[in-house]
Parts: structure tokens; sequence; C-alpha cells
């Protein structure tokens, strides 16, 4: 049996970068046959068409049907997987409660359609920002589907955080683990290192050698690096991030599906873990285990990264307050 993935915005930046190394079996492995099923909104029907006649020029073999739709009904039809890409970006004068509205206007409507046709398996990652909140937003319009199925992309995070890290150390990236994400997918999210190793050895200690002041490393320009990096991204590219995103959004639903040997970041439902809210999908360190994100309990946060995460979580409250002042949830 394929495996069913649906990718909303397929005819945008993200989805081009996502289509074809999903159909290459980067995602699911080389032995898993995929369906796709395209979902844009009618502006984007011609670019999401445009890509599926290159689906078919790329011979994939895992690639079994490809589907273009504006529908979301016939879009998550049997579903086993959505990756939820399209969003509403910000414009010119348009406040966060204005952002936070026209995309509660997207996944509301996405929730509900995956809760009324997707596949009792299904599998969400949320990517299209404000990731967190949408996927709050998706969940609670899903009927009958766990809470524990919507989930934020923080990944992209981590392996900035990673990468900072490895450059910074004149290591490889594969050497650096364990930099857990906690919070929100903005800048306020927080890149702990309290736990990371290089080699297997403490972080901090061979930062400490490189660096001289952790502690003023981290403020100054580990953590704002590592958080603005989106902003930087636009600003020297001229637009968001793409292929780093669509990599991030790959790894995150890989390791969801096939399970993880190590802890990663993920947005998923706090039951109040670590004190942050019931209900609120925040970034934790988790772990997949037979199909399921598990949070990593008992990590020690001290007084610094508590204000931290709280800070971050803080935020997370507020973006529910004012969905929920909007009368969606
Ligand atoms: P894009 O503008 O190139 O593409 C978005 C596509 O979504 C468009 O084709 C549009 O027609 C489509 N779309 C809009 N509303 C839709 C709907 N209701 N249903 C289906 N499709 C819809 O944008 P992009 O560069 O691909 O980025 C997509 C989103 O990903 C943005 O919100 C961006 O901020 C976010 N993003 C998130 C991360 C992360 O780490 N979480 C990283 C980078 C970008
Ligand atoms: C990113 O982290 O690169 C994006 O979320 C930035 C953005 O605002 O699209």
């Amino acid at each position: 049996m394929a495996t069913t993935i649906t990718i909303t915005g397929a005819g945008g930046q993200i989805g081009y970068a996502l289509l074809f190394r999903i159909a290459a079996g980067d995602m699911l492995g080389p032995d898993e046959k995929v369906r796709l099923r395209l979902l844009e909104i009618p502006q984007g029907m011609g670019a999401a068409e445009g890509a599926a006649l290159e689906l078919q020029d790329g011979a994939f073999e895992l690639l079994e049907h490809v589907e273009v739709t504006d529908d979301p009904a016939v879009g998550f039809d049997g579903a086993n997987v959505a990756l939820l890409v399209g969003a509403r970006p910000r414009g010119p004068g348009m406040e966060r409660g204005d952002l936070l509205a026209a995309n509660a206007g997207i996944f509301g409507p996405q929730g509900a359609a995956i809760g009324a046709h997707a596949a009792s398996d299904i599998r969400v990652t949320v990517v299209g920002n404000p990731a967190n909140t949408n996927a709050l937003i998706a969940a609670s319009a899903a009927e009958d589907v766990p809470a524990e199925r919507f989930t934020a992309l923080t990944r992209l995070d981590e392996n900035r955080a990673r990468a900072q890290l490895a450059q910074t150390l004149e290591v490889p990236v594969g050497s650096i683990r364990r930099v857990p994400i906690w919070g929100n997918h903005s800048a306020t999210q927080f890149p702990d290192i309290s736990h990371a190793t290089v080699d297997g050895h403490p972080v901090i200690e061979a930062l400490r050698e490189r660096v001289g002041d952790v502690q003023g490393w981290l403020e100054q320009t580990f953590i704002p690096r590592v958080a603005k990096r989106g902003a930087e991204i636009i600003q020297v590219r001229g637009s968001s991030s793409v292929a780093s995103a669509a990599n991030a959004t790959i790894e995150h639903t890989r390791d969801w599906v096939r399970g993880t040997d190590d802890w990663t970041s993920a947005g998923v439902v706090s039951h109040g873990e670590y004190g942050v809210p019931e209900g609120l999908v925040t970034s934790f360190p988790v772990r997949a285990v037979d199909g399921t994100w598990q949070i990593v309990e008992g990590l020690e946060l001290d007084e610094w990264a508590r204000a931290r995460v709280d800070a971050s979580v803080a935020e997370l409250v507020d973006e529910r307050e004012a969905v929920r002042a909007l009368g969606v949830l």
C-alpha cells in the first residue's frame, strides 16, 4: 500500500522544494510508494499543475499517483500524512491579529477537512506561519483526530542551531547532538545547548575553550543568530528560506514515521510538561518512538533557561488568546 501525502501550498516555493524529494523517497524511504495530493487555492493551481507535469517527467518509480485540487475534501481524502505549507504571509500594514485571523481562516477549515476525510493514522506537519498556533487551530477543528497528530515545524531552528555550533567549533555538523528548541517558531524561541554534545562531550566545555565567555556568546551571538536566521535569510536572499525549510520538513516527518535514535525538536501539544499550559503546541525536546512523538522529560532548566522558555511560551499563550478573541478556538 502506498502512503498518501497531501501538501498544501504545493504550488509555492517550499512546495516545489518538497515534491521532488518526497517522490524520490527522501521522506519515507526507498521502499515506500507514495501518492501525492497537491492542494492549492485557485490562484496557485497553475503552478501546482506545472509541478505535477514535472513530477511526471521525473519518472519517479516510487510515485504512484499525483492529483492537483483546490478542494480540501478531495485534497485530504484518505491522507496518511499532511504537510500544511500554504499560509497567508504578512502583507504591508498587516497587524499580528490580522495575520492570525487570516491564517485561522485557512487552518480551521483545513483541520475540519482533515477530521472529516483523512485516514485514521493521519500525521500533520504544519510549516506555514505562525506554525505553532496554526497547528493548534487545525487540531482544534479536526474532530476525532487526537491533538498529538498535529505538529509544528521547529526542526529548521534546531538544524540552524547545530550548524552554528558546528561552524564555531569547526567540527562536522553530524558530531553535534541534543540541541533542542523550546517554545515558539519565532524570535522568542530558545535554542538550548545545556545538554548538547560534540562527539559525545559537553558542547559547553568545547565552547569555553573556543569563545571564553560562553554565557555572553549565547546571549549576544548564538541565540539571536539562530532565532533571527529566518529574517537574515529574507534580507540576504530577498525571500524566505525555502530549501532548508523543505529539508527540515522532510526530516521532521521522516523521523516521526520512522523513529529517532536521539532527541530532536518538534512543536507538539503540551500536556503540562515543564509547566507549559496544556493544549499549547510548543517546541520541546522529543523522541519519536513507534510513530509517536514523546517529550523528553526530567531535563534540568536553570533559572536563566526557565525564563527563556517562559518568555516564548508566554508568546504562544498570547497568540492563543488572540485567536480565542476571534472566536476561533
Ligand atoms: P509561497 O508564498 O511561495 O507559497 C505559499 C503557497 O500557498 C502559494 O502557492 C499559495 O497559493 C498557497 N496557499 C495559500 N493559501 C492556501 C490555502 N488555503 N490552501 C492551499 N494553499 C494555499 O510561500 P513559501 O515560501 O512556500 O512558504 C510557505 C509558508 O512556510 C510561509 O507561511 C512561511 O512563512 C512558512 N515557513 C515556515 C518555516 C518553518 O520553519 N516553520 C520556514 C520557512 C517558511
Ligand atoms: C524561517 O524561519 O525561515 C521562516 O519562518 C521565516 C518567515 O518569516 O517566513
